[in-house]
């Protein structure tokens, strides 16, 4: 029987999960494969969390070293997250020419040239599919499907904590806390929950997933970040009624000169596909010369899903080791062309919705589009939300495609005016369905 040793560092939701997929799972793995999955090892900090585990005591190890210098140990999987020992770990593994499989999103985003310079150095790979997406193959097309391909962009929702928060506002009016809560307790957010909510997981990924489709180390310093902290159910409300849902969008663009990436808040078309991924689903279109428009969508979160994408990895290391050599379709596929410019988020164009709090007086509205019209933007429709004469009301206005920098010029200065009461709300709106 072909047997492959993995041990596991890391028991927290995924790494436990990821041992329950095992056994549930791994006799149609070895059906299909002929390949039996032998759990050698796992360890955490934490020895409470194997209390009531059932694993045998034999393979629970103490520290991280137990199993990277075990020679049984084929693969290592790294769950613990995070940059640091996570780093020294994988260094580590792969200097013992181990292979890896990882689902650190914050760690490759920033980490993978020179990672993978190690993998490569030692003759092994580092694996990360459920890095991106959990289990929904989206490295695998990427990297493999798509590999005649030209990607001119890459669109969607990455991040299931945010998209949980944002749907269970939209959908069922429930507060922005309560549904944060409710994700936490569903095992979607991460243990540092800012990192979902304020746009730094979907960066994560996007840094991964552009840099292997524009074949150019992205890092997360040169993506603009706007995470969804700032929404509040008001907008989501006033937003719904002109018939927009708000999304957290990564959006990453191969431009002739230049590389665009991005994660914000952005209103759709309540008929937009993307507008009905509800709850932790994660959706991503992809946009490439030959084969055209793809469109994946999965549960980007979650212990059972991102188990399924690391048994995929089993499963390439297993190929890769079977042909007995390297893979050499590395991160970054040997770039094909001179490194791009990455765009200033000032430089993009877009259309807004803008929400202004101000003081419901005659003159006020002309004073603001007066503001607008200087700046060259032009107001497609207006709506105040109320008639009050001494505390400040909302105003909503949807706007016609305009530059960036004028935008914020305009506001900076609306933002001054007596009447205006609260920093203006901005958020861009999208409304054809590829960017
Ligand atoms: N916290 C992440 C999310 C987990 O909500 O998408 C999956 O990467």
């Amino acid at each position: 029987m072909k047997q492959i040793n993995i041990g596991i560092i890391g028991f927290g939701t995924i790494g436990s999960a990821v041992v329950r997929a095992i056994k549930k799972n791994k006799s149609i793995f070895k059906k299909r494969t002929g390949w039996h999955i032998n759990l050698a090892a796992v360890c955490d900090k934490n020895p409470e969390l194997f209390r009531n585990s059932k694993l045998n005591k034999g393979i629970i190890k103490k520290k991280a070293d137990d199993i990277i210098n075990n020679p049984a140990i084929d693969i290592v999987i790294e769950l613990i997250g995070g940059i640091y020992p996570a780093k020294e770990i994988i260094a580590g593994a792969l200097k013992n020419k181990k292979y890896v499989i990882t689902a650190n999103k914050a760690l490759l985003s920033n980490y993978k040239s020179e990672l993978f310079r190690i993998a490569s150095d030692n003759n092994v790979g580092l694996y990360f599919e459920s890095s991106v997406m959990a289990g929904a193959p989206l490295i695998k097309v990427l990297r493999e499907g798509l590999i005649a391909n030209r990607i001119e962009s890459i669109w969607g929702i990455i991040n299931g904590t945010s998209n949980y928060i944002l749907s269970s506002m939209h959908n069922e009016g429930v507060k922005f806390k309560e549904a944060l809560v409710e994700s936490q307790r569903k095992g979607f957010a991460e243990s540092k929950y800012s990192l979902d909510v304020e746009g730094i997981d979907s960066a994560h990924k996007l840094a991964i997933i552009s840099s292997l489709a524009f074949g150019q180390d992205i890092k997360l310093k040169d993506i603009y970040v706007e995470g969804i902290m700032n929404i509040s159910s008001a907008d989501i409300m006033y937003a719904k009624e002109v018939g927009y849902t708000v999304k957290l969008l990564a959006i990453a663009k191969n431009l002739r000169d230049s590389i665009e990436v991005r994660v914000h808040p952005t209103l759709l078309p309540k008929g937009h596909i993307l507008s009905n991924v509800n709850g932790a689903y994660n959706a991503i279109y992809i946009r490439s010369d030959l084969a055209g428009d793809l469109f994946l969508y999965g549960q980007g979160a979650g212990g059972d899903s991102t188990s399924s994408g690391i048994i995929g990895d089993i499963y390439n290391v297993i190929s890769d080791m079977e042909k007995d050599k390297f893979r050499k379709l590395t991160l970054l596929t040997s770039s094909l062309s001179r490194p791009k410019r990455i765009r200033e988020i000032d430089e993009i164009e877009s259309c807004y919705y803008i929400r202004f709090m101000a003081i419901d007086n005659p003159g006020v509205l002309a004073k603001i589009s007066g503001i607008l019209g200087k700046h060259k933007i032009s107001i497609a429709s207006v709506i105040q939300k109320a008639r009050r004469k001494v505390r400040a009301v909302p105003i909503i206005m949807l706007i016609h495609r305009a530059k960036e920098r004028s935008l914020r010029k305009a506001l900076a200065e609306i933002n001054k005016l007596s009447a205006i009461k609260a920093k203006p709300v901005a958020i861009k709106i999208e409304q054809e369905r590829q960017l």
